[in-house]
């Protein structure tokens, strides 16, 4: 599978996941441009984006348009986890968890897509997760954004697969990064033992997935799907 040629925008890219993804990508033989709130270690360039900042997505999209000269691919690889239970859950995070995992991945798709339709070829791989179909107590808001994506994913492959974009989503299963690390070590616990294949993934093992789903051929007739790298925690 291979992207020569290809341009790709992997924000989040500074994260576990979007930092393979964007390894996997430059392996394959695309430009890559990371975006991130922080900087990223990789050897990738780079620009700051907050994903829940309509100016700040614009400008980030613009400046990888003038850098790369064109967006052929987005990854969206951005997200918050915190845990808390329903309860107990302030509004703040609440709303701050589907600020940055549901509205942030509409405000860069929305911001893509003109350079996208007007070439006439794109490629869009969202990162829900595998909670999105499973819940999981103490994750009811990260569940419902990530729900949100997956349908969100849905309607926008519907809007644009014929202008020649496909859109489509991975729901990983738990991944070994800093977002997992900070869990409590009894959801850990819980998570690992209902696993069938009783271990969580690691970041290189989810970034073929987006691979396959950029690339050309492989994945050039899956709109609108989620493909679930998962250890097995669902089976849709
Ligand atoms: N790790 C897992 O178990 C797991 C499982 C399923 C899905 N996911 C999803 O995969 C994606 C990547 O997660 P990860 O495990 O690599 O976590 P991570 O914490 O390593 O990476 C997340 C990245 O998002 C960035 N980010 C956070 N808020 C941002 C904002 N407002 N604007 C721009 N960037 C922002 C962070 O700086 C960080 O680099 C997330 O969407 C996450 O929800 C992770």
């Amino acid at each position: 599978m291979r992207l020569d040629g290809r341009r790709a925008l992997v924000v989040g890219g500074a994260g576990g996941i979007g930092a393979a993804i964007a390894a996997c990508f430059a392996d394959a033989g695309a430009s890559v441009l990371v975006a991130d709130q922080r900087p990223a270690a990789g050897p990738h360039p780079s620009v700051s984006v907050d994903v829940t900042d309509e100016g700040s997505v614009a400008d980030a999209v613009a400046e990888a348009v003038h850098r790369l000269g064109g967006v052929d691919v987005l990854v969206n690889s951005a997200g918050v986890l915190d845990q808390a239970e329903v309860a107990g859950m302030s509004l703040d995070t609440w709303r701050r968890t589907l600020d940055v995992d549901l509205t942030g991945v509409f405000l860069t798709c929305r911001a893509v897509l003109p350079h996208m339709t007007a070439q006439g070829w794109g490629r869009i791989v969202n990162i829900a997760s595998q909670l999105g179909l499973k819940g999981s107590p103490s994750m009811a808001h990260y569940s419902a954004a990530k729900a949100g994506v997956i349908a969100f994913t849905k309607s926008l492959a519907l809007e644009v697969s014929g202008a020649g974009v496909l859109v489509n989503a991975i729901a990983p299963g738990p991944v070994v990064t800093e977002m997992t690390a900070d869990l409590t070590p009894e959801w850990t616990a819980m998570k690992t033992a209902e696993l069938p294949l009783g271990r969580f993934a690691v970041p290189a093992e989810i970034a073929p997935t987006a691979l396959l789903l950029a690339s050309d051929p492989g994945g050039n007739v899956y709109v609108g799907q989620t493909l679930h790298p998962n250890s097995g925690d669902v089976m849709p």
